[in-house]
């Protein structure tokens, strides 16, 4: 049974006061709270283990070298892939990406080639794919998607082709919340010969990923929209891949052998974790996948979803508020407007009902565009939402409605 009442403890920041009345944090989509265990053993590390890894022949570097490479079990445990190697630490979602697009991408795709991508993809997804594109001259197609949101079948399949190298897709938008049929996607990518990335930002903390049973090449996702710290990310990559792949960047740690003339490098993971990694971000992050692991990320799916229903039965008693994004099973991720108020307003007004929210294009211009605005006010859940969140979210607008 998930007590939602008792994971909140395990959150002291859901306890404050903003502006004099109760913090209702509905901006998880941009970055999750932690808990006080991720918190407790950062601090732990920092205090009692602290050193660098991998390189010193002491007992504080042997035992913080083996809670870094316990974290990259957990990671692998979290995802199900096959072996620990196969997890590669970077800054974020962002850099995994990036990643992928400079090594891989550089070395096997060629102006013949085709990257395809979605209308719903966020900045990360979509500018490292244009400026490969530019370099090397393949073309980047980009699949429609609903009105409303939704993902259809025919638009991808459309643009998939024998000329399609990568299929780069979001697991879940940032901004419409629609949730995109990855296993899907990528069957249908590998009957074409083509790779798949999934940018799993959303998608991982709202739902199970298994990397074997989606049979993904690439999976990344970020620390600190998962419960864990900045600062650090994960690249998911078949291990074939990796091996293929050439390194991201040099310097220590990624090598084998060095002479003044040239250099060897490792194997992965240290072949793409150049230079001191970020070691109890890391750490953190392993904490962080247990903590969701423990919850049982059913249990976390089933609770997200129910408080999806009791918003979308709230939401209709705002005049004038319409909702962006209403795919079929969509998680939680609300993007409205609302008739006659500004979005910048709509959240000063929210903010000080100690509401917080995002307002903006949310990382993905394009895709607000295209369906059709400048600006949108973003409300999204985390796993310690609960249902007083969204009344008060509900009373905030209703009040807002009064202003203007
Ligand atoms: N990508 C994050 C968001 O959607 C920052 O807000």
């Amino acid at each position: 049974m998930y007590d939602v009442e008792e994971v909140r403890k395990d959150f002291p920041v859901l306890g404050l006061e903003i502006n004099g009345k109760p913090n209702t944090f509905l901006d998880s989509a941009a970055s999750a709270q932690k808990p006080k265990a991720v918190l407790d053993k950062m601090m732990d590390i920092y205090c009692r283990e602290y050193s660098n890894v991998h390189r010193g022949s002491y007992l504080l570097s042997e035992e913080i070298t083996t809670e870094y490479e316990h974290a990259r079990q957990k990671v692998q445990k979290f995802l199900n892939a096959d072996k620990a190697e196969e997890i590669i630490f970077t800054r974020n979602a962002t850099e995994s990406i990036n990643l992928v697009a400079s090594t891989w991408g550089r070395k096997f795709l060629s102006n013949k080639d085709e990257v395809l991508i979605s209308e719903a993809e966020h900045h990360a997804n979509l500018v490292p794919w244009q400026q490969l594109r530019d370099e090397i001259g393949f073309t980047l197609k980009i699949f429609k998607i609903g009105d409303d949101g939704s993902f259809i079948w025919e638009d991808f399949t459309k643009e998939l082709n024998d000329k399609t190298k990568l299929v780069a897709v979001t697991g879940m938008s940032n901004v419409l919340g629609t949730v995109f049929p990855v296993k899907e996607i990528i069957s249908a990518a590998h009957a074409k010969g083509a790779k798949v990335l999934v940018d799993a930002c959303q998608s991982v903390v709202h739902q199970k990923t298994d990397v074997k049973d989606l049979d993904c090449d690439f999976l990344a996702f970020s620390g600190h929209k998962t419960y864990g710290p900045t600062g650090v990310g994960v690249l998911y990559g078949k291990t074939e891949l990796l091996q293929a792949m050439p390194p991201y960047q040099f310097g220590g740690d990624m090598v084998d052998v060095v002479t003044y003339q040239k250099a060897t490098f490792d194997v992965p993971p240290a072949k793409f974790e150049a230079g001191t990694p970020a070691i109890v971000q890391a750490i953190g992050l392993g904490e962080a996948l247990e903590y969701m692991m423990h919850l049982g990320l059913d249990n976390i799916k089933a609770h997200e979803d129910e408080l999806v229903k009791y918003m979308h039965s709230r939401l209709p008693e705002v005049q004038g508020l319409h909702e962006i994004g209403t795919a079929e099973g969509k998680g939680g991720v609300f993007s409205i407007v609302m008739d006659g108020i500004h979005p910048q307003d709509l959240a000063f007004v929210l903010d000080k009902e100690g509401v917080a929210v995002r307002v903006g294009h949310h990382c993905a211009a394009p895709l607000v565009h295209r369906m059709g605005y400048e600006s949108l006010t973003r409300a999204s859940l985390g796993l310690y939402s609960n249902h007083a969140d969204i009344d008060r979210f509900i009373q905030a607008l209703k009040k807002a409605r009064e202003f203007f």
